[in-house]
């Protein structure tokens, strides 16, 4: 028996509609979640007097046995039953018989596939703030190592002011920990148990929902059973999470495969991360880079397709609510992948500090310390702007950073300057002096560091 229904037809099933009604194909990845459900459903029907204690524990023996079965391999979980749910359900009848025929008292497939659906989305968004975590982890200590290696902050990706590579990492350090925050509130959010809710309008059974609830490790059973048989926020908004997150590893990749470029020089990638060209034996290409920008695209794809298929449809289960199934997993497995691999790659890059260093000298990163330092000596700060202004156009005729000028050139420009000059526009003051709160500076650098600590280590130990 591979179908749960079939009472009032007729006729079998056209061969393509079975096949384009199915979704075995893709479910069949929640067994797991199928399972522990039903054995939740059956343990409560038992308790309840719905069925008797012995039934209860003969379903809930077997449906044990069943998981054990599909997990070492020895029962595959094979195309011809219509969804997962079937597959479950038919075999636990193959294996007790009548018994068996008991699980599904009081529930339909769209309070299970609910359930199923919900299990299986907390146990993966637990799974990925913990890759983020990790992630977090390999950042800090990046960034713990680099307090003082100097490079160029860009603005339109030109060369604006110098900065660390700690700061620069401090960015990303900001937006995945604003990431984890985001996976918290879905989790917080769907974190309610739909079963028990029937197929629409509860059932006439004495079913102790919050029992199934506690079982299943929920807050609560969920308040309205049409909302619970139809509701997929909870999808959507880890999928507009995941979106996010990888908004952010794709300009983070961005970045590394600048930094990574012939021009730029600033990182050397691992062997083991990169890979060659068929045809150009000097190639060695930031593919996993690449690859996690491109799939950016796919994970924002997956969104629109189930925000456009839950658009406009009438309460409560439609068919329809089928098709959530294959973007959430794609947008799932390409995050996982995605995360984990960036994470590793990210801990084996070597970074060029000194080529880092002399871009941040070269350039004119320097000249906001400049007008600065007129304003000290009492330019008001347009007048410096200016006057900096007309000195760099100078010195990029004679190819020379405003530290290459001799001090009478340079009062030439602004009677102003002075010996002193030198040092205020030396790199490690341009950096060391940036001390405002979320600033490069070392001695600020490191406060934020610590507090970043402390927040990380919150964040690990807080996990359930
Ligand atoms: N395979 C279905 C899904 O994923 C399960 C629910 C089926 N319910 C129904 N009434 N046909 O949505």
């Amino acid at each position: 028996m591979a179908q749960l229904w079939g009472g009032r037809f007729v006729k079998e099933t056209d061969e393509a509609v079975k096949a384009f009604n199915d979704s075995i194909g893709f479910d069949k990845r929640l067994y797991r979640d199928d399972i522990k459900g039903s054995i939740a459903h059956a343990q409560m029907l038992g308790e309840q007097g719905i069925i008797t204690e012995e039934e209860a524990s003969k379903i809930t023996k077997e449906l044990t046995a069943i998981l054990f079965d599909v997990e070492s391999g020895a029962l595959p979980v094979t195309n011809e039953y219509e969804d997962i749910h079937s597959f479950v359900e038919a075999n636990l009848i193959e294996r007790i018989g009548d018994t068996g025929k008991k699980l599904h008292t009081g529930r339909s497939r769209n309070d299970q596939v609910a359930l199923d659906m919900k299990l299986y989305t907390r146990r993966m968004t637990r799974e990925i703030r913990d890759q983020l975590l990790e992630l977090l982890d390999t950042v800090l200590a990046i960034m713990e190592k680099n307090t003082d290696t100097y490079m160029p902050g860009f603005t339109h990706l030109q060369k604006a002011q110098p900065t660390t590579l700690a700061h620069h990492f401090g960015a990303y350090f900001e937006m995945f920990k604003r990431d984890k925050g985001r996976l918290d509130d879905c989790l917080k959010r769907m974190n309610y148990c739909p079963l028990g809710s029937g197929a629409l309008a509860g059932t006439t059974y004495p079913l102790d929902r919050d029992m199934v609830s506690e079982l299943l490790g929920f807050d609560a059973p969920t308040l309205n059973s049409m909302d619970s048989v139809s509701d997929r926020d909870y999808l959507i908004e880890l999928m507009a999470a995941l979106s996010i997150i990888m908004m952010h590893l794709s300009r983070f990749a961005e970045e590394l495969i600048i930094w990574n470029s012939n021009e730029y020089r600033f990182i050397e990638m691992d062997d083991a991360f990169s890979t060659g060209s068929s045809i150009m034996p000097q190639k060695k290409n930031p593919d996993i880079c690449e690859l996690v920008r491109g799939k950016t695209g796919r994970v924002y794809g997956d969104l629109m397709s189930l925000l456009t298929t839950m658009k406009g449809l009438p309460l409560a289960y439609n068919k329809d609510m089928q098709e959530d199934k294959e973007p959430a997993f794609d947008a799932i497995d390409t995050a996982k992948a995605c995360i984990s691999l960036f994470s590793a790659m990210l801990s084996t890059i070597t970074f060029r500090k000194e080529v880092m260093r002399l871009s941040a000298v070269r350039g004119f990163t320097n000249a906001t310390d400049a007008a600065d330092y007129l304003v000290v000596k009492g330019v008001p700060f347009r007048d410096a702007h200016g006057i900096i202004g007309r000195l760099v156009l100078h010195c990029i005729d004679e190819n020379k950073g405003i530290e290459d000028m001799s001090i009478r050139e340079l009062k030439e420009f602004s009677p102003a300057f002075d010996e002193d000059v030198y040092d205020a526009v030396s790199l490690g003051t341009c950096v060391e002096k940036r001390l405002t709160l979320g600033a490069p500076g070392q001695e600020m650098m490191k406060k934020v560091i610590e507090i970043e600590k402390k927040w990380l280590k919150e964040a690990v130990d807080s996990r359930r």
